[in-house]
């Protein structure tokens, strides 16, 4: 027994209509996720019957939600939505406007600028995308509700910038978007005795300014998200656990952007030192955002802890035209149209990256039962 997910993210449309059904029928995924920039708020466009313009400070909820639905009527997610697989949807910063989204006013004015003149605005940019997400979510896709009783809210976990100007907003325009869900060996649902469990990550509503000092004060999860995350994987009983983070934990700097777990590292290092110390194999995370394909791997002596991240970003989207610096984790990297294939099977989980044309597997590694180690199953091209 055996089943694939599949992972897109960062979508333009009108460039990837074909690759959903290359992607169901090749590899036939009991559910995809969608990683994220998908869409891009700030991308005008007319059709499927929706004539939308770029979203500013001035932007009602209704107008975001009117993207999502555009969005889900693009033919290739239409068909994606009509295959019966489940699909879950993760926000990253393109469901906002600015350019790496972090709550300030500098990141909401960047280039596509929503104009805000007060922390207010950005605020309530905020709040209209995050309210049409939910819709987004509750209308189209299958992300389940995070039942546990940790997974709250308080005002410590509210992002630093939302609170400049003498600004307060409620908890709840913050509200818990993260969650898990387990599979069984035959892919179907599974939260009693999994075999992989997959933990989603929200990377975006509580986090500090990107710019801030990188030290232990610095947040990307917020503290309630990151105690639940470490409490949830360390009493986590599957085999294996997806970390589905929309950040790269080692980007490839210079090629697309900084902001990753790159200008995070003490909260990523203390993630990734608390896995080791608990003992928690099966690990992988699988991230999106920046538009250059690639892996990191960080090993340990002896292989006593290792990490391995699968980033198969973008789906339809073009690429920075600047040479991008591979990061020292990096061990594979490419310009290509990829979604990621992850296969789980009984002892090991294939995590590959596929051509959005073809389907072609470009990169292929494995994680083995009871290690966080990535081995080689097919020998990846070098970059
Ligand atoms: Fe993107």
């Amino acid at each position: 027994m055996a089943f694939n997910i599949s992972t897109i993210s960062c979508f333009v449309p009108g460039r990837a209509d074909a690759t959903v059904r290359k992607m169901l029928s090749l590899y036939n995924p009991v559910a995809c996720v969608l990683l994220g920039d998908m869409p891009y708020i700030s991308k005008s466009l007319t059709a499927w019957g929706y004539s939308l313009s770029t979203l500013d400070k001035n932007s009602t909820e209704q107008d975001f939600r009117d993207h999502y639905d555009q969005f889900a009527n693009h033919p290739a997610i239409k068909e994606l939505r009509n295959s019966n697989i489940l699909i879950y949807s993760v926000f990253d910063d393109h469901e906002w406007g600015g350019n790496d989204w972090d709550h300030s006013l500098v990141k909401a004015n960047a280039t596509p600028s929503i104009n805000a003149i007060t922390q207010a605005d950005v605020n309530k940019h905020w709040k209209a995308g995050r309210d049409a997400h939910d819709y987004n979510v509750s209308t189209y896709y299958d992300n389940p509700p995070n039942t546990d009783l940790d997974a709250v809210v308080t005002a410590a976990d509210r992002p630093e910038n939302a609170l400049l100007e003498g600004q307060d907003p409620p908890v709840s325009d913050y509200s818990v978007a993260y969650w898990r869900q387990g599979f069984a060996l035959d892919g179907s649902l599974d939260n009693v005795a999994p075999h992989l469990e997959i933990f989603t990550l929200d990377c975006m509503s509580y986090m500090d300014d990107i710019e801030k000092i990188d030290d232990a004060n610095k947040t990307r999860l917020g503290p309630s998200q990151l105690a639940w995350f470490k409490a949830h994987l360390a009493s986590s009983t599957a085999t294996f656990k997806m970390i589905v983070s929309s950040k790269n934990t080692y980007g490839v700097s210079g090629g697309s952007n900084f902001d990753d777990w790159d200008t995070y590292t003490t909260e990523r290092d203390d993630i990734l030192a608390f896995i080791a110390a608990n003992s928690i194999t099966g690990v992988f995370w699988v991230s999106g955002d920046q538009h250059v394909n690639n892996v990191a791997v960080q090993n340990t002596v002896e292989h006593t802890y290792d990490h391995f991240m699968l980033n198969p970003c973008p789906f339809a989207q073009v690429y920075s035209a600047t040479t991008p610096t591979i990061n020292t984790q990096t061990i594979w990297a490419d310009k290509q149209q990829v979604f990621g294939l992850i296969s789980v099977h009984q002892d090991y989980c294939d995590l590959s990256i596929c051509n959005t044309a073809t389907g072609k597997v470009l990169f292929k590694g494995s994680v083995l039962a009871g290690s966080n180690r990535y081995s080689v199953r097919d020998i990846p091209v070098a970059i």
